[in-house]
């Protein structure tokens, strides 16, 4: 074996054996976790209740959901939250209307209707359970946007 191959081999032992290791202590944010038992996410029941909207932290916040969504559908034939959040329908429905950034594309052209990269509302947009937070977080929000 010429020394190239002798390097190659090792590094792909090395790869090998660095995967067990992680495999076997996998920790998640909860403790440690059995992957393979709980494959399946458990079902969160205390969503929060439907209410005012909730303060944003940052400039550019998707704004968090301040009601249930159980049931709203987003697909190619339907979207359920533009039943009451597009600009059509926001009036009747009291809903904010989605921005004006919702009708740009990625080469920020204005479109007549929402942009495909803003249809799918909980890539950014999502609801709050009711919960102790999973970690401790002493984020601040600059005084510019909160006024404190
Ligand atoms: C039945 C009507 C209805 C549907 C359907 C609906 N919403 Fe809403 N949404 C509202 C209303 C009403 C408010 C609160 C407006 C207020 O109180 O000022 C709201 C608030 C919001 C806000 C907060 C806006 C802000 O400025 O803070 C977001 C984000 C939001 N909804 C996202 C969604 C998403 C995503 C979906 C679909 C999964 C959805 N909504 C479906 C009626 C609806
Ligand atoms: C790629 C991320 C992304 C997606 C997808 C997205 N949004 Fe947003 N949304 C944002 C961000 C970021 C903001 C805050 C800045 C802004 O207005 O663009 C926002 C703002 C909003 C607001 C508040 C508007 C205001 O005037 O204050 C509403 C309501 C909203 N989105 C609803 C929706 C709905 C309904 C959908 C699905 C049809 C959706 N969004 C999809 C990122 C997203």
């Amino acid at each position: 074996m010429n020394k190239k191959l002798i390097i190659m081999f090792v590094l792909f032992l090395a790869a090998g054996f660095n995967q067990q290791v992680i495999a076997g202590e996998l920790q998640s944010l909860r403790g440690s976790v059995d992957t393979d038992k709980n494959s399946k996410a458990p079902e969160l029941k205390k969503y929060s209740k439907d209410g005012e909207p909730i303060a944003r932290d940052y400039v550019q916040q998707p704004p968090l959901i301040p009601h249930k969504i159980k049931g709203y559908r987003v697909n190619k034939n339907a979207n359920k939250c533009l039943s009451c959040h597009s600009w059509k329908n926001y009036r009747e429905s009291g809903a904010t209307k989605i921005s004006q950034t919702h009708f740009e594309d990625r080469e920020k052209h204005v479109l007549a209707n929402i942009s495909a990269r803003r249809y799918f509302c909980t890539q950014c947009h999502v609801p709050q359970v009711v919960s102790p937070p999973l970690v401790k977080n002493n984020f601040k929000p600059v005084a510019a946007i909160t006024g404190e």
